[in-house]
């Protein structure tokens, strides 16, 4: 089958046909992927930025067609159409325990570490566990979430990071509550389906910061009431805010000095959420003197902060009911033989999401 591979760092991706996906096994279902979106964490684990073994298929934001179930799967049968999950709740360790199987390691980091490809006999990596730059894939079946066929399989992909991600953040881990005022810095795919969800929640106002004109451009249609660019967030917020700075900040890059930014945006007493996924050594500095000093909450927040299957069932409802534009958020498709080109216009900063068709 058709597969895009990444074989060494920092080099374009290669698209073979000769991938073998490996057997599905007990409590495992195999998957035909449809569509898939290219996240910005794909090109952090293509760079090495993110920790990924190579060779590697890239892709976690993923939707398809089950087409075989291990023994022992109940959940899901072949022909059901699915969201992909990357963090399968295994439902037994302390996290699943606790509610929180959006932590739960148990069954992610295992399968990223274990290859779940070969290619001219030698094995092959999926980028946390997922690799849906494939055409099948093999996943526990905690890893697919299903969703009613009528949903067209480019909004269940976005469903499947970005969306629940971005606008997770703020239903569950800030819990933006109405008339308060929000600043969100990075306005990609997560960011804005952040920006969607602030609106959603009844903020009175939104800043968006980014550098790229094209985003602040295309903000205004997914709710910003501001936009910014980096230099110009204080001074913008300072404006809005009568000083004060935001309720709630959200940081949607991935960098230490972006969290900075964020934290700087927030008032006395905000919330800081860092949604980003940065580099391992790229560490934020807080001072000593205003931590308990401003007593701003700075949370980290993964996957949307909650029941990641419950999280997708609500989205698939809200974009049901025409309260959450996913549509207006794909600006370009490709064919997977193009699959380069969709990390080409994420680094332009110009459009939203490209999603991938097999
Ligand atoms: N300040 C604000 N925005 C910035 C800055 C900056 N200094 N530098 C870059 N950006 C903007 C880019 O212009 C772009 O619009 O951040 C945005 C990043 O968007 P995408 O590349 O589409 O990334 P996305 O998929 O949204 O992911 C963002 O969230 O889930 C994590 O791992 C993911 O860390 C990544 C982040
Ligand atoms: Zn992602
Ligand atoms: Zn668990």
């Amino acid at each position: 089958m058709r597969a895009a591979v990444l074989r060494e760092y920092n080099s374009p991706l290669e698209i073979v046909d000769t991938m073998e996906t490996v057997e599905t096994g007990p409590g495992q279902v195999r998957v035909r992927i449809r569509v898939t979106g290219a996240c910005h964490s794909d090109l952090s684990g293509m760079t090495g930025k993110l920790s990924a073994p190579a060779p590697f298929v890239p892709g976690h934001e993923g939707a398809g067609e089950i087409l075989e179930v291990g023994e022992g799967v109940t959940s899901v049968a072949p022909g059901d159409h699915v969201i992909v999950s990357f963090m399968p709740a295994c439902g037994s360790c302390a996290h699943c325990a606790r509610d929180e199987g959006h932590l739960c390691m148990a069954l992610m980091a295992g399968a990223s570490r274990t290859p779940g490809f070969r290619l001219d006999g030698k094995p092959v990596f999926s980028f946390v566990g997922c690799g849906t730059f494939a055409e099948e894939v093999v996943l526990p079946y905690q890893s697919v979430v299903p969703v009613a066929k009528d949903v067209p399989f480019e909004i269940a992909a976005l469903i499947g990071c970005g969306v629940t991600t971005g606008t997770g953040a703020v239903f569950n881990t800030a819990q933006v509550h109405e008339g308060s005022t929000v600043a969100i810095v990075g306005c990609g795919g997560v960011g804005i389906a952040a920006m969607m969800a602030a609106g959603l929640s009844g903020a009175s106002q939104i800043l968006a910061v980014d550098p790229s004109a094209a985003k602040r451009e295309l903000v205004m249609g997914f709710g910003a009431t501001a936009t910014a660019t980096p230099e110009e967030a204080e001074a913008v917020a300072a404006e809005l805010t009568g000083g004060q700075g935001f309720d709630y900040t959200f940081e949607v890059v991935g960098r230490s000095s972006t969290v900075e930014a964020a934290y700087k945006l927030a008032r006395r007493g905000g919330t800081v959420t860092v949604v980003g996924v940065g580099a391992r050594d790229d560490n934020f500095q807080m001072s000593m003197g205003a931590l308990a000093m401003q007593s701003k909450n700075v949370k980290g927040s993964v996957y949307g902060g909650a029941d990641v299957p419950q999280q997708m069932r609500n989205l698939v409802s809200l974009w049901r009911e025409g309260r959450l534009d996913l549509d207006a958020m794909i600006t370009d498709r490709v064919q997977l033989e193009d699959v380069n080109k969709a990390f080409d216009l994420m680094k332009t900063g110009n459009g939203i999401r490209t999603v991938i068709e097999l």
